[in-house]
């Protein structure tokens, strides 16, 4: 397995459409070992394909991840789709490995249902609730060239935004100094 490169805002490539799978090979399972791999070193939840620069819809999700970044309990999405979505709406903090050190509120469905091919290519359903269906609407979102950013009010945007981009100033000055 090998660490990829996480890509961030503002990045094109997080922007776009990503294209469906057209099955689970050994070429797309040692891709997502890859992305799990790299989503487990940043310490996330959930990493989409298209934040490792590749626009193909898959994801892998590590909900019960604890801070160590031990490997609880691994999920792989390949195309999936939301077949069903409660009326009910949660509103929950989230961040992002493409934005990093952020964090927003953002409104989303408190459960999900989801038809996805798993690891071995094999269809299945899901009925996500609680912290999980936050996650995957999150990370499908990213196959749609969507981010948490873009579901927030303009207003707090611009000041994460802002924020965002000092952060990266320091950090620049910062290695400069070294
Ligand atoms: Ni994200």
């Amino acid at each position: 397995m090998s660490r990829l490169e996480v890509y961030e805002y503002p990045h094109p490539v997080l922007k776009k459409k990503a294209e469906k799978v057209d099955k689970v090979d050994d070429e797309m399972r040692r891709f997502l070992d890859d992305m799990l791999e790299t989503m487990y070193d940043a310490v996330g939840v959930g990493l989409a394909a298209p934040q490792v620069g590749v626009s193909k819809r898959a994801l892998v999700i590590d909900a019960e991840r604890d801070d160590e970044g031990k490997h609880a309990h691994p999920m792989y999405f390949v195309n999936p789709e939301i077949i069903w979505k409660s009326e009910e709406k949660v509103v929950c903090e989230e961040g992002c490995l493409s934005v990093p050190g952020q964090r927003a509120e953002v409104e989303r469905f408190e459960k999900v249902r989801v038809r996805y091919l798993d690891y071995d290519g094999k269809e299945r359903e899901i009925l996500a609730e609680d912290f999980l269906a936050i996650v995957i609407q999150h990370e499908m979102d990213h196959l749609d060239g969507i981010l948490y950013i873009d579901r927030i009010s303009r207003l707090k945007r611009n000041m994460l935004l802002k924020k965002l981009q000092k952060e990266r100033d320091e950090a620049k000055h910062g290695e400069k100094a070294k």
